[in-house]
């Protein structure tokens, strides 16, 4: 790994492939971008001349927008493809398409699908860098990421803090990106769910589980919500919603047990009234919820200039 090179990737397809040191470069960069983002002149050329594909296979209003954004404000041709309106549903397989892409010359490839493994099968096959933006229940790297950057910034450190991750964990690749980051940034990590929104293998990632939120939430750090994704379950999971907000959503009763300047976090989408209660999201003394989606843009646009440099650097 050279001087130059700080960042020895081609692709950013998960967390799982990263170091502390990779992790530190990325938001290193973008804490230099929310700077420019909060300027009235936003605009740098880094990625002038490249050429930016957004391919969303499932539905997206933040990362895709945060995606969009981030590659304009660094000078990249961007172009959203309508995946709904594509030959995928003429029958055309992803890596066709994938193919088919490749052949105009992207530079940079920015995917989310439904299936779990799609994003790096899909890598291996196009000569651009690779941008997972959320594969199944797998991984969604830049959301750990502008996770991390927004709790450095409010607790001043990104390591020996007590981090709670609380739902439906089973469906959530946010949740396995988190404990991934956090984990190799030497944090604790409890998941407080109800058993059947707790993976199968959860012994594996070095975590302390518990289905109780008041036991969980006590004297943590950060208290990270997760969207319950109905759209992956096929029933059977929990009791009612009413039921469930009333054991798991995030009220300012069950916060106050957590330590008094904790803060509150939420990848969006959120279900009002599910998760979380809807006047604690909005309350900005405890909730950076708005600030993760602000961090959203910078990271993305750190994590494509380091995989730009690297790509006018190493011959494809
Ligand atoms: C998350 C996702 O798509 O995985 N949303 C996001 O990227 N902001 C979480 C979710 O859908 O609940």
């Amino acid at each position: 790994m050279s001087h130059d090179q700080p960042f020895a990737h081609r692709h950013l397809l998960g967390i799982e492939q990263l170091g502390p040191r990779d992790i530190a470069t990325i938001l290193d960069l973008a804490d230099s971008y929310v700077d420019l983002n909060r300027q009235a002149s936003k605009h740098s050329d880094v990625l002038a001349g490249l050429t930016q594909i957004n391919m969303f296979f499932e539905n997206s209003t933040r990362t895709q927008a945060s995606f969009e954004i981030a590659g304009k404000r660094l000078g990249a041709d961007v172009m959203n493809m309508a995946m709904q309106a594509s030959s995928i549903k003429k029958g055309e397989t992803l890596i066709d398409t994938a193919m088919t892409l490749n052949a105009m010359h992207p530079d940079l490839l920015v995917v989310r699908h439904p299936q779990s493994g799609a994003v790096d099968l899909l890598a291996q096959k196009v000569n651009c860098a690779v941008l997972n933006a959320g594969d199944g229940r797998h991984e969604h790297p830049t959301q750990a990421l502008l996770d991390a950057l927004t709790i450095r910034r409010a607790k001043g450190r990104l390591h020996r803090l007590n981090v709670a991750i609380g739902g439906d964990i089973a469906h959530s690749r946010v949740a396995r990106s988190n404990i991934l980051l956090l984990g190799k940034m030497e944090n604790r990590i409890r998941l407080i769910g109800p058993p059947t929104l707790m993976p199968a293998q959860i012994g594996e990632f070095g975590v302390e589980v518990f289905e109780d939120m008041h036991q969980g939430l006590k004297e943590v750090d950060v208290v990270m919500m997760l969207r319950l994704q109905k759209e992956r379950m096929d029933g059977g999971f929990i009791p009612s919603e009413r039921e469930y907000y009333h054991r798991y959503g995030l009220d300012a009763e069950k916060l106050a047990l957590a330590r008094p300047d904790a803060i509150v976090m939420h990848p969006g989408p959120m279900n009002r009234g599910v998760e979380i209660d809807g006047t604690l999201a909005d309350d900005i003394n405890r909730s950076v919820i708005q600030e993760q989606v602000e961090m959203g843009v910078a990271v993305r646009m750190a994590a494509m200039e380091l995989l730009a440099r690297n790509l006018r650097s190493v011959p494809a």
